[in-house]
Formats: C-alpha cells, structure tokens, sequence
C-alpha cells in the first residue's frame, strides 16, 4: 500500500497547515476530489484491511464529509468508484443470474490424518517425482463470493451459486469497506476476478443478532446463515449495517497479469488493497501439513471468524494443472475439516416433524446449551432406527453435535447419567399411529427408515412445500420463510405454493404471525416485499421453476442442468431428452441385445442429441456412454412427477397464472448450417471472451464434437490462457492442431470481420 507523504497529502480549507503551503488554494475541484479520495481509500485500507488506523474517527469524518461536499457542489467529478458511492440507496428488484469465468468448485472433505495421507501420496503421484510445496490457510466458515476488477475498478460481484452461475450482488458487496471500489496499482490488470470468503466476524454477528432481538425479530442460527442473508438482502442500505468482511484466498479469470503459485496470488491480493488471511503455513511433506493443521487448531478459536477446518493447496499453479480435476472437485486442494465441536444437555422431549415429502422426522428438544457460538435448543435425531441403534430415551443427559452448517445432531446418549424408570423410544406408539398434523395413517415400507404420512393435502406437508419454494435457492420469495408460510397454511389463506399468487396485500398485511393474545402482524412493508418478489418470480429461469417444485430426486444442479437443455415446461414434461436417456441405458443394460444391429443403430440415433445436451459422455473406462448429472432414477422420477396428478396440476395452475418459465434450449438442434460437422474439439486453458462450457455449448451447436483429452480423432486443441503443457504437447506428437482463442472465434464466426478462417 502506498505511503503518503506529507507534501502529497490534501489540507481541508481553513485548517491550520504550520508552514505548508495550502495547495487546495490552487487545484481544481477535480485534483481536490481525487486527493480526498485517495487519502480516505488509504484510511480505509488502514482501518478496514490492515486494522492499523492511523488518524482519530473524527478526523476520518472530516475527510469524509469534505469529500461529499465538494461531489455535492461539482457533481461532474464524482467518479463510480468514489468511496462515497459505495451505497446504492435504492431497493434492487431482484438478482441478475450471472455466468461464471471459470467454474467455481468446492474441495474434497477429510476427517482424519489417514485420508489427508493419502491425498499427499496421490499428490506425489501425479507429480511423477516433483517435490509438492503445500499452502495450508485456515478455512473460513462463510459463503464464497467472486468480485470482478475491470482496469482496476471493481465493475461485478458473484455468489457462488450452483458453480457455474451465480447472482449479481455487486450493490450489496460495494458495501463492505474492506473491499476496495479501485485496486490499489496504477497499472491495473485488464480483467482480474478475486474469490473469497464472506463472513460476519463473531462480534458483529453477536452485535446483529442482539439488534434483532431489540426489534423482535428472529434471532439468526449462526454467523454463517445470517451471511448468506445478509448477502441476498435487496436493500443496500440494509447490508450497510451488517458488518460483514471478505477474505480472499483464489482467483477466477485474470488477464494482463500472470500469476503462477498460491503464495504469488496472497502477495499480489494484499498489494492490491484486497483482504487476506493473516495466518497461513508453507509444509513440504505429510509431517509439516500435520503441524500446520494442529497449531491452526490450536489457534482458530480466538481468530475474529468462524473457521471449521484447514485448506491445503500445492502451491504451484503449474503442478495443480498436472494434477487435474475430477468432476467436482480439483484433485491439487483437500479441506480437512476439525472434530466439531459437542456438548451435554438433557433430551426434554423428542417431537416429530412433518417434511415436504411427509416424512416424519424426530426432533431432539433440548435443554438450551452453548455450542459453536450459538445456543442448542433443538437436534435432529435422523430416524427411528438411529433411535434405537444409539437406544435414546426421553429424559436422558445426550452429547450433540454441530459440524458446520449441518444441524446439530445427538451423537450418543451418556448411560450413567440416564434417570430411573426413563422408556425406550416408541414413534408411532407415541404419536397414537397418527400424523401428528393432519391426523391421517401413518405407515413405515420395511425398506425404509422412515414413517411417513400420505396424505397430500397434510397441512404440514403444505408448509414445507412453500417455504422449501420460496427458499433462496428456488424462487427467491423474500421474507417468506417457516414461521410465515406456517401461519398462512395456519389460516387456511394458502394450500400449496401457487396459491401464494392469489395473496392480497391486506391478507398478508395483517397475518397475524404471534397468537390471539400476543398478536405480532407480518405489516404492510412485508407484505410489500413479499409481493414484488412473487412478481420477479413469475419472470425466474425454467432451472428456478423446476427447483422450487420439489421435483422428487431433483436438487439444485439437476433443475439448472434441465432448466438449460429445455425450453419450457411443456417440453421438460415430456422430455424427448429424459426419454432417450432412459431407452440409451436400457440399450447398454440389455446383454442379450449387445450385439444386436438394430440396438447398435437405435443407439447410434439416440446419441447426438444426448451428447449435445451434455446428459451423456463416453467412458473409456466404462466402455460405454455414461450419465453425467441427470442419472435414470432422476429421469424416471421427473417424467413420473409430471405423468401424476400433482405434477399435471402444476402445468395447469402456471398456466392459468400465465406463467411460463423459459430454459435455455441448448439441446436444440440449430436449423442452420453445421459448419464445424464432423471436427472434435479439445478445450484447455482459460477463455477470455466465455467459459469453457458455453465455447462447448457454442461448437456443439454448429455441429462440433467436444472431447475432454488430446486424441488421433481431435481436429483442433483450444488452448485459452494458463494452459498446461500436457494436452499441448500430446497435440504436437500427434500433430493436432492447436488454436488460439482468437482462432475459435473466427470459426463460430465471432472472430474479427474479414479474417480467414485458419
Ligand atoms: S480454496 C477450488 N481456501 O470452502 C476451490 N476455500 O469446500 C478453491 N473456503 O467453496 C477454494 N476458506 O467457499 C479455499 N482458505 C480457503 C477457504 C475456502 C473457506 C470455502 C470455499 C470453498 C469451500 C470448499
């Protein structure tokens, strides 16, 4: 970070200035700006990033307010990156959902040191006799998030989303003061994407939760869910006054810069003004990752964030590349996560919940207790036979559990401690063979653990529909969480998810979400909200649409895959994509039709369209084609849903709503011509201009085939930035050859006008 200096800094008008000259006297309203700026952008960095303040909050605000002032009286030089436009100051409508640089993947868990022995050993085997130098950083317990620089000036922010697409929360991360508006160099790489944590330190989610209670509102569970809400608040303002924080810790797409090991990534952070971990270990064998791992542990706990394990990277970027990536994970990084943390209480009372699906779970009501930074009240108890296995009674002193973001479980019971005449567990003998909402039969298939309840209209059952709709992840229905969608079933004012079209802002306005005697009303904002966001909605994604339904078997990656390849819901009902699938691995499955010629020819039909839409790649392996994310049980589950009544009624009731959720159709098979027909292309390296996934998409869709190694068959190696030499050497020896990204775009016909295809 630079210095000032004292003749470099900008005196406020009328301050005594000792002997300098009062420069101010002679700058323009412009240089007077960008002096203030600079000089708070500094402060900021001291206070925000390093913690080191150097002048009083006082003399801060005076900057501060200068700076305002003088923007106020010239508004032509106020800058987008300015420190005082941090703040939007009006409510968005909703989030854009944005593609991701590179895909941003989560690591590989382990619990114990054998599994961590065993990923150094595959390290050194994919090294073939290279030495590894690990990076091992303490894992931040947040939610990840990717900021966008453009020359130097933050222009995006990204949540994670399912990976390969997030939401834009640029407004809402502009907010937090650590995270510099301008990178701090003055010559800014052209494009450079920093991923990290966010968080709420311990203190400020202690501050925040007690201001909610102040206000009567619910109490968030922990730090890291009351940072995944923060994050998606839609009022900029409203995230202004949560104190969160990110550190950063990788990178998506960087160009005009080359970064080539962990360690290079952290100085090059901290020497652009962007946060990062102050504790941090290099170890170069087993021994050494062992000791990092042991002092973090040692440690974390009087760190400001919560932290629930290590992360230990190979530092080299070019080795990492060696190594590779399985499917969902890269295979050079393993979190190893720290025992959680676990506590005695006594089991009051085991209650059972109704799910979504009905499904009757028991719950642990405990006698509160302080676990992991936040208190215990209720524990999930998994299942009758878990019950029984771990012989849990009512009354009982129990250990719990909190590991992450998992609800707190009860491990084990402690025998000594169990008080006279205390029962073993009999669910359906409490509950008097009843669905404790409904009223309804119970029943348990021998081949499941679960009791369940079948009646459709179970009041229970409709809650968690509609709250599981309106989840962050579905449709985004702000302000509609358990205890609202409980209290409109409650009312009888809705019975399934799309009745909460038909709300008015009066019904919602006056729900009442205490009881009679203490009445506490949802009020008129609320409902407000509550009905903008059933408005955006209603323009949401097919991927949204087909999540929020709670299709059986299909969570968040399967709706995108489907919401991707379909164009409507008509269409995913009726899936001639699903349909092939399932008659493509019947075909494989059938032994006594392997060699049979009209099976082969069946096959051979079936497989284009299948390829294109990315449900099946070929295994060597295998020796066959293989599902990728949608499997049969999910295909035959989704067809099944929509065949049914409960499926067929959603068509219908969208339909008299006009509602009509669009996908993206990219299994479609372009009408026009099929210029790329018959060429394989192989894609390494990053692209400046699309991810990797969308150039596939994009050569698919002019007839080209995409394969994931170097062959004899591939016609073209794409070779984007930071690529590694494997598939570039592999394509020389096989005299493939290789092109650049500028190259590709001229043969989808994006590249610059009147070049020559190569
Ligand atoms: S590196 C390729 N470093 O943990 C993935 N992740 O399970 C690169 N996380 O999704 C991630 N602290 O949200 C990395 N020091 C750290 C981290 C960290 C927390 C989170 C991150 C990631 C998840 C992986």
């Amino acid at each position: 970070m630079k210095k000032f200096h004292q003749d470099e800094l900008f005196f406020l008008p009328g301050e005594n200035q000792g002997n300098a000259s009062p420069a101010s006297a002679e700058k323009s309203p412009w240089e007077q700006a960008e002096a203030l700026r600079a000089q708070i952008r500094h402060h900021d960095h001291l206070y925000y990033v390093e913690a080191t303040p150097e002048i009083s909050d006082q003399e801060y605000d005076r900057l501060y307010h200068a700076l305002l002032e003088l923007e106020a009286a010239h508004p032509e030089v106020v800058t987008p990156d300015s420190p005082t436009r941090r703040m939007h100051g009006g409510t968005l409508e909703g989030f854009q959902t944005v593609e991701h640089t590179l895909p941003m993947l989560s690591l590989e868990n382990t619990y114990n040191a054998a599994d961590l022995e065993r990923f150094h050993e595959s390290v050194l085997k994919g090294l073939q006799g290279e030495s590894p130098v690990y990076v091992v950083e303490p894992k931040i317990d947040g939610i990840s998030i990717a900021v966008r620089y453009v020359d130097g000036v933050l222009v995006q922010a990204v949540t994670r989303g399912n990976g390969k697409q997030g939401d834009d929360v640029t407004e809402n991360v502009r907010t937090i003061p650590s995270v510099p508006l301008r990178l701090d160099t003055p010559r800014p790489p052209a494009f450079f994407e920093a991923r990290g944590e966010c968080y709420l330190p311990r203190e400020g989610f202690a501050r925040l939760n007690q201001r909610r209670q102040e206000e009567g509102l619910e109490p968030f569970a922990n730090a890291r869910n009351a940072t995944a809400g923060s994050i998606k608040l839609l009022n900029s303002r409203e995230v202004a006054t949560r104190p969160l924080d990110i550190l950063f810790y990788t990178q998506g797409r960087i160009e005009g810069m080359e970064i080539t090991s962990q360690r290079q990534l952290l100085e090059t952070f901290r020497a652009l003004g962007l946060k990062v971990q102050k504790w941090c270990r290099i170890a170069r064998d087993f021994q050494e990752i062992q000791a990092a791992i042991q002092e973090l542990d040692q440690i974390r706990r009087s760190m400001p964030y919560d932290t629930d394990g290590a992360v230990i990277k190979v530092d080299s970027f070019r080795q990492r590349e060696l190594l590779g990536m399985t499917a969902k994970a890269p295979c050079w990084a393993k979190a190893y996560k720290y025992e959680p943390e676990r506590a005695a209480t006594r089991l009051k009372a085991i209650t059972i919940q109704v799910g979504r699906t009905g499904v009757l779970s028991p719950v642990a009501e405990l006698e509160p207790v302080p676990l992991s930074g936040s208190t215990i009240s209720r524990a999930t108890l998994h299942n009758e036979d878990e019950i029984a296995r771990k012989d849990i009674r009512v009354g009982d002193m129990v250990l719990v559990e909190k590991a992450g973001e998992v609800i707190p479980a009860v491990v084990r019971v402690l025998p000594e401690k169990r008080p006279q005449g205390a029962v073993p567990y009999d669910l359906p003998g409490s509950l008097g063979g009843r669905c404790p909402s409904c009223g309804g039969p119970i029943h348990r298939d021998p081949q499941f653990a679960a009791w369940r309840c079948d009646n459709l209209q179970c009041p229970a059952q409709n809650v968690r529909r509609v709250e599981y709709f309106a989840h962050r992840n579905a449709l985004d229905i702000e302000c509609l969480g358990d205890v609202v969608a409980e209290s409109l079933c409650e009312a009888d004012l809705i019975r399934e998810p799309l009745d909460l079209f038909s709300l008015t802002q009066e019904q919602l306005a006056s729900l009442n979400l205490g009881t009679p005697d203490e009445p506490r009303l949802f009020g008129a904002k609320n409902a407000a909200k509550v009905l903008a966001a059933l408005q955006r909605a209603r323009q949401k994604d097919l991927g949204h649409w087909l999540q929020a339904m709670g299709i059986p078997e299909v969570g968040a990656a399967t709706a995108y895959q489907l919401g991707r390849i379909h164009r409507d819901l008509p269409q995913v009902a009726d899936s001639p994509y699903l349909k092939a699938l399932l008659e493509l691995l019947d075909l494989q499955g059938d032994r006594q039709r392997k060699n049979d010629a009209e099976a082969a020819a069946r096959r051979e039909a079936l497989l284009p369209a299948l390829q294109r839409a990315g449900l099946v790649k070929f295994s060597s392996s295998k020796g066959g084609y293989v599902t990728t994310s949608v499997g049969p049980k999910t295909a035959q589950s989704v067809l099944e849903f929509f065949q049914g009544e409960v499926g067929r009624k959603w068509l219908s009731r969208l339909e008299e709503l006009g509602i009509h959720p669009q996908g993206g159709d990219e299994g479609a098979e372009a009408t026009g011509e099929k210029p790329l027909k018959e060429m394989v292309f192989v894609l390494t390296g990053t692209l400046a201009s699309m991810g990797r996934t969308q150039a596939a998409a994009k050569i698919r869709a002019l007839g080209g085939a995409v394969s994931d190694s170097v062959s004899r068959k591939t016609t073209y190696l794409v070779a984007g930035e930071n690529t590694g030499a494997t598939k570039t050497n592999r394509a020389r020896e096989l005299g493939v050859q290789v092109l650049d990204e500028a190259g590709l775009l001229r043969l989808l016909g994006e590249g610059p006008q009147g070049e020559e295809a190569p």
